[in-house]
C-alpha cells in the first residue's frame, strides 16, 4: 500500500538549484490554491552531486524547510542515485569509507570496486544490492541523511544502472560475456555495456551480465525495507528501474520523456503496461521532462497528470520553468481544477490501491479489461479507466474542445453535469473545454469521495460522500477501504475498515464488513444518479430526510446526513 499522501499531487524539477527556488515555487503553487502534496528536490540540492550531502550554502535552510512542510501535513523527496563517488579524500565521505570497509561494491573482474562515472566530479562506484550487506550499508547511509532532514520518501534515479562511461575509462575487458556471439538488435552501440556496467564486472549474486536487469529492483527492495526502518510509516519509493515483483515495493516514473504532445500520449499506454506489469504506483513527468513545455500543452498534460495514479509535474534543467503558475493562469485553472477532482475521488483511488495490494488487481486498467467481449476495445490506447468504475477521456491534440470516445455496452454518466450520456456502444463526442478534462461515470457503482482540500493531511478530515450510479438494472456496488494512510501492515493487522454500499429497489445499504479503526469521518452526501422517476419522499434508516431531486439529470442528493459508518445503514426512496 501506498501512503495515502503519495497520492497526493507532487512538484519537482531539476535545477532548482537553491533553496530559496524551490521555496519559491512551492509557495506559489500553494497561493494559487492547487492542491500540493509533497515537494521534491532533484539533484540540485547535493554537495557537488554526492549522495547522502546537501549543499550547506544554497540549500542552508534545507532542514528547516523540511520541518515547515510537516507541520502543514505535507512530505518531502530528494533524489538519490545509486552510484556513490569514488574519488574523495579518505575520512571525509562515508559513503565511499564505508562501502570499501564493508565492501559491499560492484568489482570488476580483477576483484576491485568497479569505477565509472555518473554525476560525480570524478568517478563513481556502485553499491551492489544483491550483497547481504548492502542492507545494512544503504540504512546507514540514509539513516545519516535522514538525520539531517527527515525526509519522506525516495526517488532512486540512474539506476538500469546507467553509466555516463561504456564500462570503465578504459572500456571492457574483452571476454565472452562482453562480447557474447549474439547481441540483441537495438541495444545501444551494439555493445551490452554501452553506457553501463561491464559484463563481467562482478556481483555477490553472480556475474553483471546475469543480474544486470535487476539492480533498479534490488535497489527497490533494499531502499523500501531501509525506509521502513528509519520513519517506521509506510515506504514511498519512486524508481526509473524496474522488474517483474517491483510493484510489491515501489512505484515508477517514465524517465526523461519530451514535452511533446506525442509524449503526452504514449503516456497512456505505458500507464496501462506498467498496471498490467503488477506496478500500479506510475506515472509519468507532467509537462514533459525534456525540452520546453508550451502553455496549451501543459494544460491538457495537467489535466491528464491529475489522473495518474503517481501524479508529478518535474523538467530538466536546460527547460523553461514549467510549474503551474510559471505557464499562467490557464494552467493554473486546469490544473486546479483537475486535481481538486483527483482529490475528490481519492477515497475510490485508495480503495483501489488495496484492491491492488490485497488481490493484485490493476488501478488503472484498459477499456479491454472490464469489456473483455467487445473487440472495439482491444486496441483502445487514448482512454482508460480508474477500477471499473470511472472513465477518463483526455484532450490529447492542440487546440481541440471536444473528444471522441468509445463507449462500451453499459450506462455512462457525465461527471459533471451527472445526466446519462445518450450512447453506448458507440463512438461519441464529449465536450472537453480548455478547463476540464472529460470524466465518464459507469452505470452500477458505488464511488466513495471526500470533500478536497488542498492537501491529503486536511482532506482525510472532511466528510465522504457517495456518487452512486444506477446501471440498466437499477443497481449498483462498491466499497471503501479506509485506515490511517500512513502505518505500516494496516491491512495485515486488521487495522482498517472496510464497507460494502449495495443499491437495488431503490434501496442503498452500507455495512461494515471489517471495522479496525476509529477515526473515520461520517457519510454526508448521497448522490444517486440515473433516477429515472421524480422522488416523493426519501427515508435514512427510516426517518425521513429532505432531499433534491434534479427533473431534467435526473438525479437524487441527499445531505447532511452525518451518518457514522460503523453502523449498518440504509437509505430508501420513493
Ligand atoms: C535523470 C532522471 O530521469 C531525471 O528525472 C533527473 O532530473 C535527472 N536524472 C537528474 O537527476
Amino acid at each position: 500500500m501506498p501512503p495515502y499522501w503519495g497520492l497526493g499531487f507532487h512538484l519537482c524539477r531539476y535545477g532548482y538549484n537553491s533553496l530559496n527556488n524551490t521555496k519559491q515555487v512551492w509557495s506559489r503553487t500553494r497561493e494559487a490554491g492547487i492542491p500540493l502534496d509533497v515537494q521534491w528536490n532533484d539533484l540540485d540540492y547535493m554537495n557537488e552531486s554526492n549522495d547522502f550531502t546537501y549543499d550547506k550554502e544554497k540549500f542552508k535552510n534545507l532542514p528547516e524547510f523540511v520541518e515547515e512542510l510537516h507541520k502543514l501535513g505535507m512530505h518531502y523527496i530528494p533524489l538519490i542515485d545509486p552510484g556513490v563517488s569514488g574519488s574523495e579524500k579518505p575520512g571525509t565521505y562515508p559513503p565511499y569509507d564505508e562501502g570499501l570497509q564493508m565492501d559491499i561494491f560492484v568489482k570488476n573482474s580483477t576483484g576491485l570496486p568497479f569505477v565509472g562515472k555518473v554525476w560525480n566530479r570524478v568517478s563513481t562506484v556502485w553499491p551492489d544490492f544483491t550483497h547481504p550487506h548492502t542492507v545494512d550499508y544503504w540504512l546507514r547511509q540514509l539513516k545519516r541523511l535522514h538525520h539531517e532532514f527527515p525526509f519522506d520518501g525516495a526517488w532512486i534515479d540512474m539506476n538500469e544502472p546507467s553509466n555516463f562511461w561504456s564500462g570503465s575509462s578504459t572500456g571492457c575487458p574483452d571476454n565472452n560475456l562482453e562480447h557474447p556471439p549474439y547481441v540483441p538488435a537495438g541495444v545501444d552501440g551494439g555493445k551490452l555495456f554501452y553506457r553501463t556496467l561491464c559484463m563481467s564486472s562482478t556481483q555477490y549474486a553472480g556475474h553483471h551480465y546475469d543480474v544486470h536487469n535487476l539492480y533498479g529492483f534490488t535497489e527497490a527492495i533494499v531502499t523500501s525495507f531501509a525506509l521502513a526502518e528509519i520513519r517506521e510509516k509506510r515506504p514511498f519509493v519512486i524508481s526509473r528501474s524496474t522488474f517483474a515483483g517491483h510493484g510489491q515495493y515501489a512505484g515508477h516514473w517514465s524517465g526523461d520523456i519530451s514535452s511533446s504532445w506525442y509524449d503526452m500520449k504514449k503516456t497512456i499506454p505505458q500507464l496501462l503496461n506498467f498496471n498490467l506489469f503488477g506496478i500500479p504506483l506510475m506515472g509519468a513527468d507532467i509537462c514533459g521532462f525534456n525540452g520546453n513545455t508550451t502553455q496549451a500543452l501543459c494544460q491538457c498534460w495537467s489535466q491528464l497528470g491529475a489522473f495518474y495514479p503517481f501524479s508529478r509535474n518535474h523538467n530538466t534543467d536546460d527547460g523553461i520553468p514549467q510549474d503551474p503558475v510559471a505557464l499562467g493562469p490557464a494552467v493554473v485553472q486546469s490544473a486546479r481544477k483537475s486535481l481538486l477532482v483527483r482529490y475528490l475521488l481519492l477515497p475510490y483511488l485508495y480503495t483501489l490501491f488495496w484492491k491492488a495490494h490485497a488481490d493484485g488487481d490493476t488501478v488503472v486498467r484498459p477499456l479491454f479489461f472490464e469489456f473483455p467481449s467487445d473487440v472495439h476495445t482491444y486496441d483502445i490506447d487514448e482512454q482508460f479507466l480508474w477500477g471499473s468504475a470511472l472513465m477518463i477521456v483526455p484532450v490529447l491534440e492542440e487546440g481541440k474542445t471536444d473528444v471522441s470516445a468509445y463507449l462500451p455496452n453499459a450506462v455512462w454518466y457525465d461527471f459533471y453535469t451527472l445526466a446519462v450520456v445518450p450512447a453506448s456502444g458507440v463512438q461519441h463526442t464529449l465536450p472537453a473545454p480548455l478547463d476540464t478534462i472529460p470524466i465518464l461515470l459507469r452505470g452500477g457503482s458505488v464511488i466513495p469521495t471526500q470533500t478536497p482540500n488542498v492537501t491529503t493531511t486536511e482532506s482525510r478530515k472532511n466528510d465522504f460522500g457517495l456518487l452512486v450510479t444506477l446501471d440498466e438494472d437499477c443497481r449498483a456496488t462498491g466499497s471503501l477501504y479506509w485506515d490511517d494512510g500512513d502505518s505500516l501492515n494496516t491491512y495485515a493487522d486488521r487495522g482498517y475498515n472496510l464497507l460494502n454500499f449495495t443499491l437495488a429497489e431503490s434501496q442503498l445499504t452500507g455495512s461494515a464488513v471489517w471495522w479496525g479503526y476509529n477515526d473515520m469521518p461520517a457519510l454526508d452526501k448521497v448522490t444517486i444518479l440515473g433516477v429515472q422517476k421524480p422522488v416523493k419522499s426519501v427515508f435514512v434508516n427510516q426517518a425521513s430526510k429532505p432531499f433534491s431531486y434534479h427533473t431534467i439529470n435526473k438525479f437524487l442528493k441527499v445531505e447532511n446526513l452525518q451518518i457514522h459508518l460503523h453502523s449498518t445503514f440504509s437509505i430508501h426512496w420513493i
